[in-house]
């Protein structure tokens, strides 16, 4: 027998299609660890945007006005329509179904007639927010809202990866 044919693992190839498993791992592996979301260069500019699916669940990856990264569910609090697609540029988030209106940095800015709804307070209200970093020009995303932080889940990753390549936080896709 080869002895290198005792070294390979690999997982059976119905983990990589099944539904089922599929399901599992949305509420575990995929709901509770770091992951990869797009490249930083899709947010150089405050306003810039983009959108993923991620186990199941829609996530907006922005740059709000002061620079800072956020991501969040991309769901209106209103009555749950989707809030943005794709990915673009915007000064603010505005779902298409019934024009409520988002800061870029979460709160409701403003909706038809909600001054007119009797109790009603927009500084309660803000986007749901999902866990965003960049660790050297990559933009990874946690749904969990008590996970750690990436450099405690890879420790000295970040600084590795820069002794191999050190402007690797300014390298960016050219095709
Ligand atoms: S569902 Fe978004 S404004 Fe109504």
């Amino acid at each position: 027998m080869n002895v290198h044919s005792q070294l390979i693992h690999s997982l059976e190839a119905r983990y990589y299609t099944d539904p089922a498993h599929f399901e599992r791992e949305k509420d575990g592996l995929l709901a509770r660890t770091w992951q990869f979301a797009g490249h930083a260069s899709l947010l150089q500019k405050p306003g810039d945007y983009f959108t993923i699916d991620i186990a199941g669940e829609s996530i907006v990856c922005l740059k709000d006005r002061e620079g800072v990264l956020r991501a969040y569910f991309n769901v209106c609090q209103h009555r749950a329509h989707q809030l943005v697609q794709g990915e673009g540029n915007t000064k603010l988030l505005v779902c298409p179904y019934h024009s409520w209106t988002y800061e870029l940095t979460g709160g409701l800015r403003s909706g038809p007639n909600v001054k007119s709804v009797p109790g009603f307070d927009r500084n309660q209200i803000c986007l749901s927010t999902v866990q965003i970093e960049d660790f050297c020009g990559f933009l990874f995303v946690n749904l969990d809202p008590n996970a750690k932080p990436m450099d405690a889940w890879f420790p000295n990753v970040r600084e590795e990866l820069r002794s191999f390549v050190p402007h690797i936080d300014r390298l960016q896709p050219l095709e």
